[in-house]
């Protein structure tokens, strides 16, 4: 096996060598799974005394903004004193970019039945059934809170819900609000909880690491982004609703805040950890050198619009009976194969038979981000390519949204709740956060009576110094993961890739306190576990796939690798199909 990186030159020099090398390679042995590089078994990232700190007290606090974290604190009981902890602004979220809109089994033809049926084959045999069931069977109330709280979803003739269709679904059933669903449930939601009188808003801070006092997560230590002033905040409860992870690879749709902070911070609190080696990809993203990528949306799809290759002939109804609304695994696979074949970055997105004034006027926003990189969505073929969208996996969570670590719940993108399996059905994601959320507040109603548990947290160690640009390194990870965690995986490249996330993990092991530096930091821990992970996984299997190991495997498979800090990964058997 290679040696590690000592630098970041290193870095960028082998990963731009290789990267040619390992798309179908099977290099050398990869490392053991789960041995992982000792830093990643540090506590704390800062070194701290909590009684330096301003301290305050709620009942709970919330980690994050988007529809799960928001959903929470507008469903507790106003008796409960919330603080709402958010990284950039309240309405600068994943949920904001959310395009296509929420699945609900809300049409005539539809039902619980055909919901679950979708999602678990989408999820390919490894979804929790029971999870599914009560999920979806969860819907029409999770849709009703969302109006409660002023979220108009669009109507069609008749006065009837308008339900569009995307991969995987057999039938229409997202609700939307034109293309930009995601916006107008964040723009209700915010404007409701900046109305609450019982939740403290706190914006532009950092999550640095959740404060366990014995087993049991007493709070939260949070740094203001500009100033680096640190806050320590106790609670009864912490809910966790940090959203995903996207910007750990070079293409993404997700936006900068996307940094899997939630899932390093419930690693180093000792939360079981679940299912990470599954990243969706989704496979419309405008080919450009923006970051995030502008996403396009499948409901596009959905309306009629093709996947063309560079004869501009239409390639899915040879790959799946389902053809351009295949689920997105098989879609994404379908299209690198194109690419390949082509020898181009990108397919043409071709939707210029659906006619101008229909496109302006149910994807206005796709519309306009078109026009803006200079194509004309009715007349000329659109450049896409795949990008990294969803973290399907995360931390654990129960049916109630609690994690393996006391007082410690999640909802949202953050977790691994068992509803999504390997690969998650489309629109499913908004539907899971207002469902935990709400189950999160039930039981927050119930329980968060004793008060916070407020203690005194030291967290040392001997000064480590710098000698890196953070920048780079974030750039250097960024480019790694997606030359070799990618949508194609093998041992060789992932082996690969392990050596350099150790390497640079080994580099970042130093005091930092800039938050660019800890989400970077952050960063690197999530991309390691999903390395490692991945290695494990010797089959192709939803989200994950191999190409050294091609075919789906269920003799070996059929379950998930669960792990936690400390603990050798282990594998769960058990699944649903
Ligand atoms: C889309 O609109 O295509 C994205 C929806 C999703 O990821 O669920």
């Amino acid at each position: 096996m290679a040696e590690a990186p000592d630098n970041l030159r290193e870095v960028h020099d082998r990963t731009r060598e290789r990267r040619s090398g390992h798309a179908g390679a099977r290099v050398g042995a990869p490392p053991v799974p789960g041995d992982l590089p000792a830093a990643l078994g540090r506590r704390y990232l800062l070194d701290f005394d909590t009684d330096d700190f301003e301290r305050r007290a709620y009942d709970v606090i919330v980690i994050g903004s988007g529809i799960a974290g928001l959903t929470v604190a507008l469903s507790v009981p106003d008796t409960v004193r919330v603080g709402l902890v958010t990284k950039a602004r309240l309405a600068e979220t994943g949920t904001w970019y959310a395009q296509g809109g929420i699945a609900g089994a809300v049409g005539e033809a539809d039902s619980v039945e055909l919901h679950l049926a979708d999602t678990l084959v989408v999820g390919q045999g490894i979804c929790d059934a029971e999870v599914v069931r009560t999920v979806v069977a969860e819907a029409a109330e999770a849709l009703a809170g969302l109006e409660a709280f002023g979220v108009r979803f669009d109507l069609a003739e008749g006065g009837k819900v308008s339900l569009a269709r995307e991969g995987g679904h057999s039938l229409p059933r997202v609700l939307h609000s034109g293309d930009a669903t995601g916006a107008t449930i964040q723009h209700a939601l915010t404007a409701a909880v900046r109305e609450a009188g019982n939740v403290d808003v706190i914006e532009e801070h950092f999550l640095v690491d959740l404060l366990t006092a014995g087993d049991r997560c007493a709070g939260a230590l949070v740094l203001a982004r500009e100033s680096g002033v640190p806050l320590a905040l106790w609670a009864d409860a912490v809910v966790l609703a940090t959203g995903g992870c996207g910007q750990v690879y070079g293409v993404t749709t997700n936006p900068d805040i996307a940094t899997g902070d939630g899932v390093a911070a419930a690693w180093r609190a000792g939360a079981e950890i679940a299912d990470v080696e599954f990243v969706q990809f989704h496979p419309t993203a405008l080919d450009s050198d923006a970051n995030p990528r502008t996403l396009i949306t499948e409901a596009l799809r959905g309306e009629g619009a093709y996947l063309l290759d560079c004869d501009e002939k239409r390639f899915m109804p040879d790959a799946h009976p389902l053809a351009e609304l295949a689920p997105r695994d098989v879609v994404t696979r379908e299209m690198e194969r194109i690419m390949a074949r082509c020898g181009r970055p990108h397919v043409w997105l071709d939707a210029r038979h659906l006619g101008e004034e229909h496109l302006r006027a149910r994807f206005p926003t796709i519309w306009e981000r078109c026009a803006e990189a200079g194509h004309d969505l009715a007349h000329d073929l659109v450049p896409v390519a795949p990008a990294a969208h969803y973290m399907v996996g995360g931390v654990c969570v129960d049916a109630e949204g609690r994690t393996s670590v006391p007082g410690l719940f999640a909802a949202g993108e953050v977790t691994a709740s068992g509803l999504h399996g390997a690969n998650r059905l489309a629109s499913n994601s908004l539907l899971e956060g207002v469902v935990f959320s709400r189950r999160i507040a039930r039981v927050l109603a119930r329980e968060c009576v004793g008060g916070p548990r407020a203690a005194r947290i030291v967290s040392g160690s001997a000064d480590r110094t710098a000698a890196f640009t953070i920048t780079k390194a974030r750039s250097a990870l960024q480019e790694t993961m997606s030359a070799f965690s990618g949508m194609n995986r093998s041992a060789g490249g992932l082996g690969e890739a392990a050596e350099i996330v150790g390497g640079l993990t080994r580099m970042l092991d130093v005091s930092l306190r800039r938050t660019i530096e800890l989400e970077v930091q952050n960063m690197v821990t999530v991309a390691t576990l999903i390395v490692h992970a991945a290695l494990a996984r010797e089959e192709t299997r939803g989200a994950h796939s191999r190409v050294d190991f091609p075919e789906r495997d269920d003799e070996s498979f059929l379950g998930r690798f669960v792990w936690r800090r400390g603990d050798a990964m282990r594998f769960e058997p058990g699944g649903a199909s």
